[in-house]
């Protein structure tokens, strides 16, 4: 271990089958408890009527809509409704997009002004309402880390803040036996990449936060098969949920260098053309990959070499087959791999670079990607 670091994780997690139940004994008694829910699919598998059967007893009202891409258009509905209902708990129910949402639900009721000002200057949060998850969707850990990525349709923007964690979620493998195919793949595709995102950096910072990523990354290349061939295989979802949450949690991140580059690129695709996060993500990835190969070589060496088991030919041909072993991996799962194949071209490479020289953006590592390097990772991608 090289750097120092402080870590700190308050979030209870409560993991397993039937687990919802435990509402009842978990949540604060005598608060005003607001539900936030998203579009519906917990009205189709089950999960609501578990909900509201812990919740007899409480004094909650719900929220309905929250929806992927959480919008602050929407969420300054939520929090007018829990500034009027003088809200003092909150419970999210649904994927990481209600999480999201409700972690800016938490810091605005209690704010003055408009929810967006603290997504743009989250030093503004004071004080917060406290909050817990049932999280439905492996894929952004949401469900045990303090960031939030929030929506502004007006302005086609998208930008995480990081506000509090829950104090404790509950994840049942169970409620994911319902998701779409694609939700699936997105969020094996998400996992899979927040943990590059922080392990395709430097080599030799930390033997343990090397090995903890690469395990839970050859863990998702065991799992995805399965889960292909089987979604309500209880077994399967459980350790994929699980490898979400370990994903994000900050404890693959313990005094590492870490990248985002690709996520914060994926948001701009995202905010303007609705694309799925993981889907923006994979494509992103690999151009990121191509375009900063020198920078990272020494690390993009040992992901091919212990993930991909890859120890053949000199070292731009293992890097090379890497960065294709990757692309496979996504193309397995089902996912797009190429800006084209989802008609994105130039004009929104020309948007997204011109968007980063205005906010002076600086990406990755080292700091080094701006809005050309941007633009080179995006033509890598089409
Ligand atoms: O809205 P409902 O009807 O619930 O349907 C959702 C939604 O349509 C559906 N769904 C969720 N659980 C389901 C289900 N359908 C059937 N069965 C279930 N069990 O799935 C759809 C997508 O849900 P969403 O919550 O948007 O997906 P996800 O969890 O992938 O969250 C994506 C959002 O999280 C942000 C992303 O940018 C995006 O806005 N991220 C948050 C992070 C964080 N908090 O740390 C980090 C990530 O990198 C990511 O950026
Ligand atoms: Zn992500």
């Amino acid at each position: 271990m090289k750097n120092n670091f402080e870590f700190k994780n308050p979030t209870q997690l409560i993991f397993g089958k039937g687990t919802i139940a435990q509402l009842a004994k978990e949540l604060p008694k005598n608060e005003k408890i607001l539900v936030t829910y998203g579009g519906g699919s917990v009205k189709q598998n089950g999960v609501y009527e578990q909900v509201c059967h812990a919740l007899k007893g409480f004094n909650y009202v719900e929220f309905w809509g929250i929806e992927p891409n959480p919008t602050v258009e929407t969420l300054r509905k939520a929090i007018d409704l829990g500034k009027r209902e003088n809200i003092t708990y909150i419970l999210a129910v649904g994927g990481g997009s209600v999480i999201d949402g409700t972690k800016l639900i938490s810091s605005a009721i209690p704010y003055d002004g408009d929810a967006w000002e603290l997504v743009l200057k989250p030093s503004k949060i004071g004080k917060m309402i406290p909050f817990a998850s049932v999280i439905t969707l492996p894929a952004t850990g949401s469900e045990m880390n303090c960031g939030a990525v929030i929506s502004n349709a007006e302005k086609q923007e998208k930008y995480a803040f990081y506000s509090s964690y829950p104090q404790f979620s509950i994840l049942d493998p169970a409620t994911t036996f319902s998701l779409p195919d694609f939700q699936i793949a997105c969020g094996i595709a998400d996992t899979f990449i927040h943990v590059l995102e922080q392990y395709l950096t430097v080599t030799e910072e930390s033997a343990l936060m090397d090995r903890w990523s690469e395990g839970i990354m050859q863990t998702l290349i065991e799992l995805a098969p399965q889960i292909k061939t089987n979604k309500t295989n209880y077994e399967a979802m459980a350790e994929f949920m699980l490898c979400a949450t370990m994903a994000l949690n900050g404890f693959t991140a313990m005094g590492v260098t870490e990248d985002w580059a690709t996520h914060l690129i994926g948001h701009e695709i995202t905010a303007l053309h609705g694309i799925t996060h993981g889907q923006t993500l994979v494509i992103v990835i690999l151009g990121t990959m191509k375009v900063m190969k020198e920078q990272k070589k020494e690390k993009i060496l040992q992901f091919g070499a212990r993930v991909f088991h890859i120890s053949e030919g000199t070292e731009e041909q293992r890097m090379d087959k890497t960065i294709a072993a990757c692309e496979q991996f996504f193309r397995s799962i089902g996912l797009a791999t190429k800006l084209s194949e989802l008609n994105i071209g130039k004009e929104t490479i020309t948007t997204i670079k011109e968007r980063f020289i205005k906010r002076n953006t600086r990406l990755g590592e080292r700091g080094n990607i701006d809005g050309n390097v941007t633009e080179e990772i995006l033509i890598a991608c089409l």
